[in-house]
């Protein structure tokens, strides 16, 4: 498809370069160099109740000076009582504390489609601001079909413009492409921290129009489809401005002795179904959730036997980097690039190093249900909490509080190969189990779920009957100091028949004991350390 296209080969002759560090060197439509201007007055085209399209994805990539200089605005527009509100659609999580500061400013009255914020989580959570918790690969659907929208504005960092005009994202693509094709007005912000060699890892294919929609020619993780900036005609940008942040750094914690555990489990069970026939040792490309677990789990593949694996994903974490150095990952395909300090400072002077074996694309590509069943991916993500017949829940705590959000494991899981759930099987010191009677609230269903695991052991739920996988969850993956509990309800609860037995009135039980007393175990003995 690339060497196709001469637009892109005429622009592959004329990338920004490691000599680009002025901000002209990184504008190359000189005639779009008048639009530099303060991120207080691009941020003057905002207005209360605008609609908001910002990139960023998994704190990465983020615009950062014009939301700040807004959320500075709110402050001041609040303590005065007038009004400055609007509606934020992201790609996903931000850095930089962003959604904490425009929480804080009550500059957000609705935010989409995911976040992992305290502060923010806190004003959802006490219904100050609506937040619309979306599969990551729909949004730009909804936006392109009018469901959502019209975007007022979009706010892109970018490593540079084109001569064309084309905007060049930074670490993150998100929903960024879509944002800007969509958006009244773009402004731009061009970050001269973000190496310009990140030009050319980016991959912007936009699907046609339904409902004659042409099939997506991503046919492996390595396939290039689309250009390597976002097309905006130059007029479209009301205003550039020049940053110079860095992304903040991820904030997973190292792999621990359960994190451990889970990972050698999940990699005993590949190397069966390597021995059975169903995988080769170079598997199928794999995806990886957010967070410290998922990270944890992904490191696990260094010692495995597996090798030349691939990844198509969404975030490009630590791990990531680290299969690569260790020989193992051939390619990765995600849609931001997320790292802790000490791996970005290792990672990121050296990205020309990396980049032919990286892509990133607009989260709907990189996360979208044709491509995923296509390739057959082994999706493995983040349960808070998993219940004995397979349904999991992966945002809410207690059933009624937000986390983060279902973020893109629901467009993976149903759509996986094998799809994978891993939880520590206790939480909170040990008062809390992962595994329940019946998940408070469900975002995934049992039918998405074919593999459980946690750092006692994996239930393969394949082809099982809920009676048969209550039997292998209660078997392999409760905790120790649960498992009698477990034992006592499913017995009662089968008893009781079904196809899908219960003690209804008893099947939040646990949670509703947590919520009163700080703990799942019905006696205060059993509690553990
Ligand atoms: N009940 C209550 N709280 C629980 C819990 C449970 N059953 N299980 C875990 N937690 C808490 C932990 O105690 C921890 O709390 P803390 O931050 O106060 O310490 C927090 O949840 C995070 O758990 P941790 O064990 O550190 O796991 P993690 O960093 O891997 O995150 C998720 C786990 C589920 C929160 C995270 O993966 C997520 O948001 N997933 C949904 C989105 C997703 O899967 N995206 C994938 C593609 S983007």
């Amino acid at each position: 498809m690339r060497g196709g296209n001469t637009v892109l080969g005429t622009l592959f002759e004329e990338t920004l370069g490691g000599n680009a560090t002025m901000p002209q060197d990184r504008i190359r439509l000189a005639s779009l160099r008048d639009k530099i201007v303060s991120a207080d007055e691009a941020a003057s085209h905002i207005k209360d109740g605008m609609i908001l399209g910002m990139s960023g994805f998994t704190r990465a990539g983020e615009a950062k000076a014009v939301p700040m200089a807004l959320a500075a605005r709110a402050k001041e527009a609040h303590a005065k009582g007038e009004p400055l509100k609007v509606t934020l659609i992201t790609g996903a999580s931000l850095g930089n504390d962003l959604d904490k500061q425009m929480a804080e400013a009550h500059l957000l009255s609705r935010r989409i489609p995911f976040q992992s914020d305290p502060a923010l989580r806190k004003a959802i959570n006490a219904g100050e601001v609506m937040f619309v918790d979306q599969h990551l690969s729909e949004t730009v659907e909804h936006l392109r079909t009018r469901q959502l929208g019209p975007i007022d504005v979009a706010i892109i960092e970018a490593v540079g413009i084109t001569a064309s005009g084309g905007i060049v994202p930074t670490t993150s693509v998100g929903n960024s492409a879509t944002f800007a094709i969509l958006a009244e007005k773009v402004i731009v912000e061009i970050n001269l921290t973000q190496p310009a060699e990140l030009e050319g890892l980016h991959d912007i294919y936009i699907p046609t129009r339904r409902p004659f929609r042409e099939p997506i020619p991503v046919v492996t993780p390595e396939s290039r489809v689309g250009l390597p900036f976002i097309p905006v005609p130059p007029e479209k940008i009301a205003a550039i401005v020049i940053t110079e942040k860095l992304d903040s750094a991820s904030n997973v914690l190292p792999p621990d002795h359960e994190t451990a555990a889970i990972a050698s489990n999940l990699m005993e069970f590949l190397g069966h179904e390597v021995k059975v026939g169903r995988l080769t040792e170079r598997l199928q490309p794999l995806q990886a959730g957010i967070g410290t677990i998922a990270n944890a789990v992904m490191h696990g593949f260094i010692e495995s036997p597996f090798h030349d694996l691939t990844m198509y994903s969404e975030v490009l974490q630590d791990s990531t980097f680290d299969l690569f150095d260790a020989g193992k990952l051939n390619f990765a395909s995600g849609s931001s690039i997320t790292l802790s300090k000490a791996k970005h400072d290792q990672v990121m002077p050296h990205i020309t190093d990396y980049k032919s074996r990286l892509i990133l694309r607009p989260q709907e590509i990189s996360n979208h249900p044709e491509i995923i069943r296509r390739l057959g991916i082994i999706g493995i993500n983040t349960a808070l909490e998993f219940d004995i017949y397979g349904n999991v829940n992966s945002t809410h705590v207690g059933g009624t509080h937000m986390m983060n959000g279902i973020g893109g494991s629901g467009d993976f899981a149903r759509n996986a190969y094998l799809s994978v759930f891993v939880t520590k099987s206790i939480a909170k010191g040990g008062a809390i189990s992962s595994v329940v009677p019946m998940v408070s609230h469900v975002d995934h269903t049992e039918h998405d779920v074919d593999i459980l695991v946690t750092e006692v052991g994996l239930a393969d739920l394949r082809e099982l009957a809920p009676r048969e996988r209550a039997r292998v969850i209660i078997d392999n993956c409760v905790h120790p100091s649960f498992r009698d509990e477990m034992e006592d309800y499913f017995a009662r609860a089968t008893a009781r028949g079904g196809h899908t037995p219960h003690v209804i009135e008893e099947a939040l039980s646990w949670h509703v004991r947590a919520r009163e007393t700080g703990s799942m175990h019905a006696k205060a003995e059993r509690k553990i350390a």
